[in-house]
């Protein structure tokens, strides 16, 4: 079907909304036609190159909508069902989804070579070429075609837009706090950087029982919204916070630091290790190039200390269970979703989002789609 959606043609340019092909449902492919997608900074390091892909590319990864073609074979979902995206495809019988871990998936491999899982064929083109859909689903579009394993059911009654979230910045954040970081009651927890996933941090460690939630953030309206989502302080860079958290913390420093900056640079790491306390974990969530390498730290301290060091995709969350159990915490007023939402773009206004983003105005960035963009 002929549709428009948001492509990227060179590293460094802008998304041009244009007119692309999207295919049928193939073998356990669904086709759904979202009702919004989410702008993660994810998004983001396509555009300035940090994550190598192929060009072109369409962005997106945080959709949710309904399913309205349902390809052979398919077996977990019919016509009129509401899914969410997950940026993950959960295959369920590979070592990891078998073992519980289905955000490690072995489907993972093939996210961003735009090969559907089905065949290895590509569902969209534009300027008769092939475009790779960003994480295998490419919501800058308001229709996907799908593989099965990239898309979780939810309850109809939850507004999509609202769900849309938990494709990836809820469950991210959430889940980097609740699973990765496993803060238990009591802690103290730093998170640098509230956006659209710190965030969800903030909530997943207030929840989870922290005693202090320390937000880091340049940008002051980020600081003042994390007091809302569950942040008892909030700091402007990490020395700030590193001294306060010496009186804070009678000079233990912080059980759990989770980084979830927008574009992490080495340095981060180090801060996040020395706001650490012995014994405790740092989590790293954000993202930056792919090709930066350098992290010095503190090796001595890091042995001694005992600290651990720990990596973080999709919240360490399985989709499958998580996306429906975070939006049943909503439906019962624990999680604030409606919140998160700063501003709402059409999808030709794709790149004022992303400038938004950049100067620090949106929580989250959100696009919805009408029928106007169908
Ligand atoms: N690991 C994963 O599974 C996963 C999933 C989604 C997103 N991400 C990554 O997480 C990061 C955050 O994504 P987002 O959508 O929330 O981005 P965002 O732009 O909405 O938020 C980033 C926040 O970091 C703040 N910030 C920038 N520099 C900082 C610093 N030095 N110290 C403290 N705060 C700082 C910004 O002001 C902003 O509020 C990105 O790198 C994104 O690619 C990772
Ligand atoms: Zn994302
Ligand atoms: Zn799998």
């Amino acid at each position: 079907m002929k549709t428009k959606g948001a492509v990227l043609w060179e590293v460094g340019g802008e998304w041009s909304v244009e007119e692309i092909e999207v295919g049928d449902p193939r073998e356990h492919e669904v086709t759904v036609e979202l009702a919004a997608s989410g702008l993660c900074h994810s998004d983001e390091h396509l555009v300035t190159g940090g994550t190598p892909v192929e060009l072109p590319v369409i962005g997106g990864h945080e959709g949710a909508g309904v399913v309205t073609k349902v390809g052979p074979g398919v077996t977990s979902l019919q016509e009129g069902d509401h899914v969410v995206t997950a940026f993950i495809p959960a295959c369920g019988q590979c070592p990891p989804c078998s073992d519980g871990h289905q955000n490690l998936c072995d489907l993972g491999a093939g996210l961003l070579t735009g090969q559907s899982i089905s065949d290895g064929s590509f569902r969209i083109q534009a300027r008769g070429q092939n475009v790779i859909p960003m994480c295998l689903l490419g919501t800058f579009s308001p229709y996907i075609t799908v593989h099965e394993a990239s898309v979780v059911k939810i309850d109809p009654d939850i507004p999509l837009e609202v769900a849309a979230l938990v494709g990836c910045g809820v469950t991210t954040g959430w889940g980097s706090a609740t699973r990765v970081a496993d803060v238990r009651p009591g802690e103290t927890v730093v998170i640098m950087g509230a956006g659209g996933v710190g965030m969800n941090a903030v909530q997943g460690a207030a929840a989870a029982g922290a005693k202090q939630v320390v937000v880091i953030d340049p940008v002051a309206s980020k600081r003042e919204r994390s007091m809302q989502f569950g942040a008892t302080h909030t700091f402007a860079s990490a020395a700030e916070a590193t001294a306060a958290l010496v009186d804070l913390t009678l000079g233990r420093m912080a059980h759990k630091v989770i980084i979830t900056v927008g574009d992490i640079q080495g340095e981060n790491v180090q801060e996040a290790l020395t706001m650490t306390a012995k014994g405790g974990r740092a989590v790293v969530t954000g993202m930056g190039s792919a090709a930066n390498v350098d992290v010095k730290l503190s090796l001595f301290e890091l042995t001694l200390l005992q600290k651990d060091l720990q990596g973080a995709i999709f919240g360490g969350a399985n989709p499958r269970a998580e996306i429906p159990a975070l939006l049943s915490l909503y439906q019962g007023g624990q999680l604030n979703l409606d919140d998160l939402v700063t501003t709402k773009y059409k999808l030709e206004e794709i790149n004022q989002g992303y400038q938004d983003m950049r100067d620090g105005r949106n929580i989250r960035g959100m696009i919805t789609y009408s029928d106007a963009d169908r």
